[in-house]
């Protein structure tokens, strides 16, 4: 994490294009406003484009504005995002979908340094900085012929990787503690902090939403903790399914009796329950009759611990 923050601080003090790549809720768009606000942009705008969230005719016209009469419904001149974006810089966000004629348009604009709205026949420059980002592995996509080789080196000036959390889980306390402080301090609570067993968990648990779910999961537990040390059985139930059963055992006997019981009975149902649907590819009857109990307790214990039955499917399906 030091690293990346080392790389963000040097990047910023150029003008270069940048690729951000990493997986969902690693920070990329928080690496993209960082490397605009420490540059000598930051009193410009910042416009973040999310590409797949607008339709692909929509995209074009929105990125590089129109003309009156440039199509049906185009009764005025409209200005595009980049050149709003004028003297900032632009995030264009999940880069990897965009269409085969926006990847040609874009690879424009950045070598060019020019746009040209729909319906116009002139062309304006624009200065603006471009800072692209993906989930998705492009060297794949341009392989298979879904993205310019040439506006990948266009974009890919300096790329920055954006880690997982399993690529740095020796940073999870660090990242946690962060979290815990900021929102004690947000909700106007003394200041918690983590037992020895609580950050045990953070760390060794897998994080599919990465610092995302991190995040969620602290707000969760300084929302539901009482007093002022978060404990394992103030974690979701998708954190406590992490701890293995040594672990288990030497938390539970330090808690009192109700509780204890409370927290085996909640892991040994899900455990269960799991094993029991993965054995019956997600089929509930099945699982209710291989388990000797009504397909409605089944169900009311699927729901009270937040256990679906459309999980199991899909992975019965990939196998
Ligand atoms: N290093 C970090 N320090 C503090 N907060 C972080 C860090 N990395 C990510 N976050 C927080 O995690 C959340 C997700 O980050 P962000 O939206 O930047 O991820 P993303 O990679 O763009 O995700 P997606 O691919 O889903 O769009 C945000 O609330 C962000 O503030
Ligand atoms: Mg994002």
């Amino acid at each position: 994490m030091k690293r990346l923050a080392e790389t963000i601080q040097l990047v910023a003090k150029t003008d270069v294009t940048v690729l951000i790549t990493g997986e969902t809720g690693t920070g990329k768009d928080l690496a993209a406003k960082t490397i605009h606000s420490l540059s000598s942009r930051a009193d410009k705008p910042f416009v973040a484009v999310n590409c797949p969230a607008i339709p692909e005719n929509i995209l074009e016209s929105e990125l590089f504005g129109y003309k009156k009469g440039a199509f049906t419904g185009a009764t005025h001149d409209r200005e595009g995002l980049f050149q709003t974006a004028h003297g900032g810089t632009m995030l264009l966000d999940e880069i990897g979908d965009i269409s085969p004629v926006l990847q040609a348009k874009l690879l424009r604009v950045l070598q060019e340094k020019e746009i040209k709205p729909l319906g116009d026949t002139r062309t304006h420059k624009v200065d603006v900085r471009v800072i692209a980002s993906t989930n998705q592995n492009l060297k794949e996509k341009i392989a298979s012929g879904q993205f310019r080789e040439d506006l990948y080196y266009r974009l890919n000036v300096v790329s920055i990787h954006t880690p997982s959390l399993r690529e740095i889980s020796t940073d999870i306390p660090l990242i946690a503690n962060h979290f815990l402080s900021f929102y004690c301090s947000e909700f106007g609570i003394v200041q918690k902090r983590f037992s020895e067993d609580a950050l045990k968990i953070l760390v060794s648990r897998r994080w599919h939403g990465n610092v995302r779910e991190l995040q969620n999961e602290i707000r969760r537990a300084v929302i539901f903790s009482r007093g002022d040390t978060i404990n394992p059985e103030d974690f979701s139930c998708e954190s406590l399914k992490a701890i293995c059963p040594e672990d288990t055992m030497s938390i539970i006997c330090n808690l009192e009796y109700k509780e204890a019981r409370r927290s085996i009975l909640e892991k040994f149902n899900v455990q269960y329950i799991t094993h029991l649907l993965k054995d019956s590819e997600g089929n509930v009857s099945l699982a209710a009759k291989k388990a000797c109990i009504e397909r409605q307790s089944l169900q009311h214990l699927m729901k009270k611990y937040g256990i679906h039955a459309g999980d199991f499917k899909e992975s019965a399906n990939k196998i």
